[in-house]
């Protein structure tokens, strides 16, 4: 990797800010997926066991007013980090100030204390969000080096990340990071072939940006979930009630020519009078959707032929859904594939690029199957995309 990590510097005795992305889901004050922590671990264990002194901090929410500063606390995450660390982790109920400052003073080696939500910043004129100089040097002045970890939040240009890189000498990965950059970024510049993309979820408008990089380096590019029906349509079937995009068909037409083939959406969906989870379901090919049925899910037949360039393939990667998989009547199609790509014998690099495909794999219980799961929603589409992540940008190189 073209970036240093944290194996490049020395840790030991030193303050070492750590930004994490801890922005978990939470429900009634309870953490419903973890998977953000668990993956950070590997970061902050190294840190500790070298002796550095941890300072670990994250945004959580969006914070606009008071409200969502109430319910957006990261106490709760701290408290689950230092069960998973099996040590204390000392939390600091501020984002700056003296108590703040004497709680990094009196930090020992192996320690680990975690502030409160980044966001808190943004009540004074999203000064994080907004990468306010000011902010980021201050936090920069709090620690020795600075270690990005926090790929979910690489793709914001915040205080917490640029800003801080911008006002210290030393920037490194963390291995979460190194992780998803070797993974992600290293799979679009080197992959192996035959490289498989599957594209799901709801809406083209969301994903013109990686359909057009990801043609230009796959071999097959299967699109499935909402978003295929706008296809449909440009190739002149009716979808009925299905999501359509009218102003995406003409879009779709020219994605269709330039793909050149190279875009494969199956021939039948699983469709419902309703989006409703108790809908009745019925299996219909592209050219005969009822006018009043809509697509909920891909068919039987479209999993078969996706599965036929899924167990060739020596690369996957996976990004949205292929049907409204919460509704469990129609998440026959994501679940298929998932096992399908789980189940590829040719020792495939596969790559969920996160959001709710990961949550989909995540619920089916299914994660272990795949190479990588990218913690990363909005982060790994813009990767897929080609983007430059400005969190990724501001690491040191090599
Ligand atoms: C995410 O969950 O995608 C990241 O943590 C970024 O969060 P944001 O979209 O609120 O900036």
């Amino acid at each position: 990797m073209a970036k240093k990590t944290i194996r490049d510097i020395q840790v030991k005795g030193k303050k070492v800010l750590i930004r994490v992305d801890f922005n978990v889901p939470l429900k009634n004050g309870v953490i419903t997926d973890e998977n953000r922590i668990v993956e950070a671990l590997p970061t902050i264990k190294y840190v500790l066991d070298q002796g550095g002194r941890a300072i670990v901090f994250s945004h959580l929410g969006r914070v606009k007013d008071e409200a969502d500063k109430a319910k957006n606390s990261l106490e709760v995450v701290a408290k689950r980090l230092s069960e998973h660390l099996k040590k204390p982790v000392i939390f600091v109920p501020v984002t700056r100030g003296k108590v703040l400052e004497d709680a990094v003073a009196q930090l020992k080696n192996g320690e680990v204390l975690m502030f409160e939500n980044t966001r808190f910043e943004d009540l004074d004129g999203n000064k994080e969000s907004k990468n306010h100089p000011e902010l980021g040097k201050y936090w920069a002045s709090l620690g020795d080096v600075f270690v990005n970890d926090a790929f979910g939040t690489a793709h914001r240009d915040a205080a917490s990340n640029v800003g801080i890189a911008a006002n210290i000498p030393v920037t490194v990965a963390g291995f979460l990071l190194e992780k998803e950059i070797n993974f992600i970024g290293g799979t679009l510049e080197n992959p192996k072939r035959p490289f498989v993309a599957i594209l799901g979820g709801a809406k083209v408008s969301d994903k013109i940006e990686v359909i057009q990089n990801l043609l230009k380096i796959a071999d097959k590019v299967l699109i499935g979930g909402g978003m295929a029906f706008t296809f449909f349509k440009a190739m002149g079937y009716e979808v009925g009630k299905s999501l359509l995009e009218v102003d995406k068909v003409e879009l779709a037409k020219e994605l269709l020519i330039q793909a050149n083939g190279k875009i494969e959406l199956g021939d039948d969906v699983y469709t419902g009078k309703a989006f409703d989870a108790e809908t009745e379901k019925n299996v219909r090919h592209i050219n005969a959707i009822p006018h009043d049925e809509m697509g909920l899910d891909i068919g039987p037949r479209t999993v078969a032929i996706f599965e036929k360039y899924i167990q060739e393939a020596k690369t996957v990667v996976w990004n949205g859904p292929l049907g409204v998989f919460e509704f469990p009547r129609f998440s026959e199609g994501t679940k298929s594939i998932a096992l399908s790509i789980a189940g590829i014998k040719n020792q495939a690099t596969t790559i969920i690029g996160g959001g709710d495909s990961a949550a989909a794999v995540i619920q089916f219980g299914l994660s272990d199957g795949f190479t990588h799961i990218s913690t990363g929603g909005g982060a790994s589409l813009e990767y897929l995309e080609g983007k430059v992540l400005p969190g990724i940008q501001c690491v040191d190189d090599k």
